[in-house]
């Protein structure tokens, strides 16, 4: 039965931060004259810090997957769009009614059905061709060597394609040649590779058929050769190195919305996005015509980024998988189409399947699948959601049957339930209450608010249930006003704002054991939704404020939360200033992280009991800036960044000077 909810705003959409005031995020009335005395007791502690405390956040939203960390610049290599020649453009002085045929063979190749078939005549160069856009354009670097392939058949005679780069002036910046054999029935591969002979951000690919005859052809594909670890048909390298930079405690994947669909037959299903990457039938994305005023026609995913390659790049970059699964319910902004309790099975199986296709032996099923596809060894997954954003009596019903299930054959596999879209209200409070009741693992909380609302709710976590199940932030973002036009804004403001939260995430760490922001990453000619962690373009990456504060927490993570206070009490706010404080047992360091969200600068003492500090320097790390709209912008190197310094360390009224709106570290070596 279909159920339907009217789409609320979050408040993100409507809540506004007055600037009028002369201080950036607050307005105090305190002054440097105030002098703040911070007491670290390193022999009290909250609890131990987990090591997937702070994580990341992968959606394929804003072109994050297709393209964006998928390498692949065709776009619609395989003619599978529903407009099928959408991002290909047919050209050439022969070019004439029947030149290319676009073939659907929906029941022999039910995966991968349309294919292009070419009939050329004494064709020479610029007679008869293909242009592909790529997304957005093609990002082309120069010096470096591209990789092209495309699958044909049925070919009485050879042919040859002569393949061109092109700048967005038209100019030839590259070419290629490879040859096509006379080929039978099935379809064969054929590739080739050549360098560029300059940066384009905006090129394009023109193939020009030559020679006589007929040839279907299929999957066009044109990869970089730098990708990550260079694996062919791989992910950009400088976007998994902006995730690897983040030492991510675990990665969330593969969404966000994108898991549940706008009707079922649209959810995203594991199965289909594994083996030959050719067979991974398409599907479009969620967020193709989510938002009227950012369509995205263009959007769909080829899965070439599927969940092996998820899984892979988990391992890739020393992160706990973190796959979210359907839980029978289409999103309930949109169809809320719902599966009956008594037809849940194929769900839950596919649950079952995703544990054995990570971490089963080779000789099953699913983990003969994963060896085949280049990992014998198990993925060691050990945690998994079970719907995203889901809300009601329904969800919860549907979370007794899969826990039911999945704890009674996989009882190692922690299971991740959804509060909804909302960080309080009726629907949070009725998941929470029969979450608990149910005693799940943990409960994925979700939060884009107002700088000002992290500000307010860095005490949130204070007073949550230790014994009870424990917390995922698993989607926050500080949304700034909106702009009169382009994306909600990365600026200082939300980053300082989101720095300030973290600290209450972190004292609490006993209980929030895993946090994530999100989106994790935009193309600034293809974003539907801002801010987002990182913004790239075709050729780079622009890490935000608050990638680095993201950053510093989790290089900073420690192994156990100790306490720091004022007057006896956590400072979460008074006078606009917050902090945590952890020891990292491995490294014997004391770490202490400091955010004065005030336009004014601070004073403070603070005073070290409870660990033999011998050192004489600590390194300060300080981000900081008086414009609370500054950003780092896309196309530039990034202006706010971390500053590193050595200070002289005392452990008794250690006066310290935190600058007006920022966000300090301190990293002080401690004696075992
Ligand atoms: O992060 C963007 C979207 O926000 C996610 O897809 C969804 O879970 C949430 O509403």
């Amino acid at each position: 039965m279909a159920r339907k909810i009217k789409r609320q705003l979050p408040s993100y959409f409507i809540a506004g931060v007055s600037l009028a005031c002369t201080t950036m995020l607050t307005c105090s009335t305190a002054s440097l004259a105030q002098v703040h005395a911070l007491q670290v007791d390193a022999s009290r502690s909250n609890g131990a810090v987990q090591p997937t405390m702070w994580g990341i956040f992968f959606e394929d939203i804003n072109l994050g997957a297709d393209g964006g960390i998928y390498a692949e610049v065709v776009k619609n290599r395989s003619f599978e769009f529903i407009k099928p020649l959408m991002g290909w453009d047919l050209n050439g002085k022969k070019l004439k009614e029947g030149s290319f045929l676009l073939i659907n063979e929906a029941k022999e190749r039910p995966n991968n059905p349309r294919f292009l078939q070419v009939s050329l005549s004494d064709a020479a160069a610029g007679d008869l061709g293909l242009v592909n856009e790529g997304f957005r354009g093609m990002g082309i670097k120069k010096d470096l060597a591209y990789d092209f392939s495309i699958q044909y058949r049925r070919l009485t005679n050879p042919i040859s394609l002569l393949l061109q780069l092109k700048n967005s002036s038209g100019k030839i910046i590259g070419s290629g040649q490879l040859t096509l054999n006379a080929t039978g029935d099935d379809w064969q591969q054929a590739s080739t590779s050549f360098r560029a002979t300059d940066t384009a951000a905006s090129g394009q690919l023109q193939i020009w058929l030559v020679g006589n005859g007929q040839v279907d052809l299929d999957q066009v594909s044109f990869f970089p050769g730098d990708t990550w670890k260079g694996r062919k048909g791989g992910l950009r390298a400088d976007m998994v190195q902006a995730l690897a930079d983040l030492k991510p405690g675990f990665i969330r994947f593969p969404g966000g919305c994108i898991v549940e669909g706008h009707e079922l037959s649209t959810r995203y299903q594991w199965k289909k996005t594994v083996g030959p990457v050719a067979n991974r039938p398409l599907s479009i994305n969620r967020w193709n015509n989510e938002f009227a005023e950012r369509a995205a026609p263009d959007y769909f995913q080829t899965f070439g980024l599927g969940f092996f390659e998820y899984f892979q790049l988990a391992e890739d970059i020393g992160a706990e998988p973190l796959p979210i699964l359907s839980c029978g319910m289409a999103c309930q902004f949109n169809s809320a189409e719902l599966v009956p309790l008594d037809e849940l099975e194929p769900y839950i199986q596919d649950a079952i399947d995703l544990i054995e296709f990570a971490n089963g032996d080779t000789q099953t099923k699913w983990g003969a699948l994963r060896a085949s596809m280049g990992h014998p060894a198990p993925f060691n997954l050990k945690m998994m959601g079970i719907g995203n954003e889901n809300w009601g009596p329904q969800y919860l019903e549907r979370v007794k049957v899969f826990a039911a299930r999945l704890k009674a054959q996989h009882p190692e596999v922690k299971l991740i339930t959804s509060a909804g879209p909302f960080s309080s209200g009726e629907m949070f409070d009725t998941l929470d209450k029969g979450l608990r009741a149910l005693q799940v693992d943990f409960i994925d909380e979700h939060y884009y608010m107002s700088p000002d609302w992290f500000l307010r709710h860095a005490n949130r976590y204070d007073h949550y249930d230790r014994q009870g199940p424990k917390i995922f932030a698993g989607e926050y973002a500080a949304h700034p006003p909106k702009q009169p036009q382009g994306p909600l804004r990365n600026n200082w403001q939300a980053a300082l704002s989101e720095a300030a939260f973290m600290t209450g995430l972190e004292r609490n760490a006993a209980v929030v054991e895993m946090c994530s922001y999100a989106p994790l990453f935009a193309h600034i000619d293809g974003w539907q939704w801002s801010p987002d962690l990182i913004w790239v373009d075709n050729l780079n990456s622009y890490p935000t404020p608050n990638y680095y504060v993201q950053q510093l927490y989790s290089l900073n993570k420690g192994t156990k939360t100790i306490s720091i206070e004022e007057g006896g009490k956590a400072l979460s706010g008074q006078d606009s200033l917050y902090a945590s404080a952890v020891l990292d047992e491995k490294q014997s360091m004391l770490i202490i992280k400091l955010v004065n969200a005030d336009g004014v600068d601070k004073k403070t003492v603070l005073n070290l009991k409870g660990l033999r500090i011998k050192a004489k320097e600590a390194e300060r790390i300080d981000m900081k800036s008086t414009d609370p709209l500054a950003v780092n912008a896309v196309g530039a190197a990034p202006k706010l960044i971390p500053q590193k310094a050595s200070v002289a360390i005392k452990t008794s009224n250690w006066a310290m000077v935190l600058p007006a709106n920022s966000f300090t570290v301190l990293r002080i070596p401690y004696q075992k």
